[in-house]
């Protein structure tokens, strides 16, 4: 029985980086996912006879929100749902089954690397039906119709039981319960030599992969140890859980302590690898070196072409605009487009949408290809595996070898996290200020060329981006980025960016972090950090 419920707007509603996330207990109250819910929906034109994928990272909450969503969707007369086993999808997973089924489209929740439990934090994502997450039109319609909420519309029925894969009814409403992992993994052997990794792990090749407790671990046991004959128990923390085993699911050094332990000590196995809540980060690590995420994706564009799925060569590569530049060097070597996009995967839709680029990744911890419309930890765990396999190397021959041929791009991201609100606003306006006065003035020994605030005009549809972060650069190429994220849920995290690159073939195997030390210290005095936020370090370094 159908039922409309009145209620009045909550306040803040509004989609960030990706998607709505807050505090699990924000989520928890009355009405307050209904309401965006029913906005998501009437922002996308109704649900009416439409086809959703719907499914979660399996934190906590998970199950009850896919049990609501799919009451909602059937009194807003959807067609019908498909459903990952148990509500569990990974975000890459749940983008392949959108567009595997033509779908209109797929309600993904998580709050990707944020910790998971009642406490902490929750999220819900739309994308939209070539697979990835809703554009900013999309997400701005639906915190318009959250404004003037005043009912929505649900089911008066029990839940329905989303342990058993198959097919039931809810009311007009037909929902499939799907294995999270089949159509996946079927993907996964359709891009990449599985039998020349089969043949290296038969080898003797050893790998850990920590899923932090989150939603990879199903993924990684079926595709690494049942597919492709890793030792049993190279996949760690590999069991779903609500609140991640108190695991933080951020997929870099500082979260990811216990493979970095093991990857940097005596008995480490040839190669590390983690991912984060739902699937979409990627950590990677060799025998005793950590591989930067601006690193992996030029070292997996230049050597893309020794996968099947890639032997074609790449039409062109992308990476938002605080990832290094390390990725245009391969572009430009290749002579394929390289392009430059505002933080957050939904700015690569168009230009995979369009063929325009085959590769693309962000400096923070995420890969991807055209094969889905999301960055896909695994996949670029596989990537790896199968160049690996080919070229015979370990991780730090690899590297040395990509460095020495195009020079190292030196690179760290420093975070500042809950810092207060108002003060990170404070910086951040103070330092847009000064913009135009700064070219051609001397910080630490080094001048600055240019300094805007990054705006990208979309070559594909002609959308514009205005405000997507600060940059300073150097007559040297070095280059600052300052930017506050659009995930957190506690105050405000500053992230500053820095980059420096040398040529080579000397200088390639400094630790980078004392390579950037005069950007670092021009950093700080540039924008105040120390007296605006009271840091003078910050928390998280990668
Ligand atoms: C962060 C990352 C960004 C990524 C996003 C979603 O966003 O920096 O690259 O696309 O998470 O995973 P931020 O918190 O910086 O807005
Ligand atoms: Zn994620």
């Amino acid at each position: 029985m159908i039922e409309t419920i009145q209620t009045t707007p909550f306040e803040g509603q509004k989609p960030g980086t990706s998607g709505l996330r807050k505090k699990t207990r924000v989520f928890m109250q009355p009405h307050y996912l209904e309401c965006f819910v029913q906005a998501l929906f009437d922002a996308i034109g109704g649900a009416a006879g439409k086809v959703f994928v719907i499914g979660g990272d399996g934190r906590f909450y998970n199950d009850t929100a896919v049990q609501i969503i799919l009451r909602m969707a059937a009194a807003q007369g959807a067609k019908s749902a498909i459903v990952g086993q148990g509500g569990l999808l990974s975000t890459p997973a749940a983008s392949h089954l959108i567009r595997l089924n033509k779908t209109d489209g797929g309600i993904i929740l998580s709050a990707s690397h944020n910790p998971g439990g009642i406490d902490e934090d929750f999220g819900i994502k739309f994308n939209t039906p070539n697979g990835g997450p809703a554009p900013e039109t999309v997400t701005e319609a639906m915190f318009a119709a959250t404004k003037t909420i005043s009912h929505y519309k649900t089911l008066k029925t029990p839940d329905i039981d989303l342990g058993t894969i198959g097919s039931t009814q809810l009311a007009e409403m037909s929902v499939q319960i799907v294995d999270p992992v089949a159509d996946y993994a079927a993907l996964m052997e359709s891009l990449f030599d599985f039998p020349a990794m089969r043949a290296r792990f038969a080898d003797g090749f050893t790998m850990r992969f920590d899923a932090m407790n989150a939603v990879t671990g199903p993924y990684a046991r079926d595709i690494l140890e049942t597919r492709l004959g890793a030792a049993k128990g190279s996949v760690t923390h590999g069991t779903p859980l609500p609140d991640f085993g108190g695991m933080h699911p951020d997929p870099n050094p500082t979260w990811a302590h216990e493979l970095m332990a093991e990857m940097m000590g005596g008995a480490a196995p040839d190669f590390g690898a983690a991912s984060d809540g739902d699937g979409d980060r990627n950590m990677v690590v060799g025998r005793g070196v950590y591989v930067s995420p601006s690193d992996s994706l030029a070292v997996l564009a230049a050597n893309a072409h020794l996968a099947p799925g890639y032997s074609a060569g790449l039409k062109g590569i992308a990476r938002s605009m605080p990832t290094s530049a390390a990725a245009d060097r391969v572009a430009q070597a290749m002579g394929v487009e390289h392009f430059e996009t505002p933080t957050g995967w939904k700015f690569f839709g168009n230009l995979l949408d369009a063929g325009r680029c085959t590769i693309c990744g962000e400096e923070s911890f995420g890969t991807g290809s055209d094969h889905v419309r999301e960055k896909d930890g695994l996949w670029a765990v596989l990537l790896w595996l199968n160049i690996l396999a080919v070229r015979g190397q370990s991780v730090a021959e690899i590297l040395t070898e990509h460095w020495a041929r195009y020079g190292r791009n030196y690179y760290s991201r420093h975070d500042f996290e809950a810092i207060e609100t108002a003060r990170a606003d404070a910086m951040m306006s103070a330092l847009r200020v000064k913009l135009p006065t700064l070219p051609g003035t001397e910080f630490a020994g080094m001048t600055i060329r240019a300094a805007d605030d990054f705006a990208y005009t979309d070559p594909v549809d002609g959308s514009v981006s205005k405000n997507q972060g600060v940059r300073i650069i150097f007559t040297d190429d070095s280059r600052i980025v300052y930017r506050l994220s659009g995930t957190g849920t506690e105050g405000a995290t500053l992230r500053v960016y820095l980059e420096r690159y040398l040529p080579g073939p000397g200088d390639l195997h400094l630790d980078p972090q004392a390579a950037l030390a005069p950007i670092i210290t021009a950093a700080h005095a540039l924008a105040g950090i120390d007296q605006y936020t009271g840091r003078t370090r910050p928390n998280v370094i990668t």
